[in-house]
């Protein structure tokens, strides 16, 4: 019953819209009907600028650490904070509270790596910031990311971490279905900001 109650509140957690909420309030803007029309970070840097792209990476980050973080919270200790985590994404991806259409689970899967283990949050954030200075691609630097965290947890033998990590980069991947095709195509937008 424990497990049950903090997945739905997990869930409902990662379905709060971020950019949805910060575009309307904000901006009066629809950011998805706007650029790539995903209903994350990266989109919101693009349609209503650096500003409103801080407050929502912060915003889908925190749901996905809050979320990892209810276990302790409740002192329902004996439920592993990964466990719980993965739902904050799953409701971030397909949110009750925007018709079932977020975003692509990228910022909302590294809060849940920041709720379990800090270090490996901090080393995906360098690699993140390394990879698009190389490569101005903001999806294909997620993707790339994800791929490097599973290493990372493979040479630190955390089983707990290779699993849900493998999981979440493969959605991370599977989300990015249509950037992979851009990507190919040459008309996936790079990042003007950087260097
Ligand atoms: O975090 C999502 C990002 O990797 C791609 O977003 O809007 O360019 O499809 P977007």
């Amino acid at each position: 019953m424990e497990f049950i109650i903090l997945i739905i509140i997990a869930y409902l957690l990662g379905s709060i819209p971020t950019g949805l909420i910060v575009g309307k309030i904000g901006y009066k803007t629809d950011i998805r009907e706007h650029g790539s029309g995903n209903l994350g970070a990266t989109n919101t840097f693009r349609v209503l600028g650096v500003k409103a792209g801080i407050v929502v990476t912060l915003g889908d980050i925190l749901k996905g650490t809050l979320a990892a973080l209810l276990p302790f919270f409740f002192n329902f200790d004996h439920i592993h904070p990964l466990l719980i985590g993965v739902f904050a994404v799953v409701g971030h991806v397909y949110p009750i509270f925007a018709k079932f259409k977020g975003g692509k689970a990228v910022a909302t899967s590294a809060g849940v790596i920041l709720g379990v283990n800090w270090l490996l949050f901090v080393i995906m954030v360098i690699s993140f910031l390394v990879l698009l200075y190389l490569t101005k691609y903001v999806s294909l630097s997620s993707m790339l990311t994800g791929i490097i965290t599973v290493i990372v947890t493979i040479v630190q033998q955390d089983i707990g971490l290779i699993i849900v990590t493998s999981l979440l980069t493969v959605f991370v991947i599977f989300r990015h279905k249509a950037n992979i095709k851009r990507i190919l195509n040459k008309t996936e937008p790079k990042i003007k900001w950087m260097g």
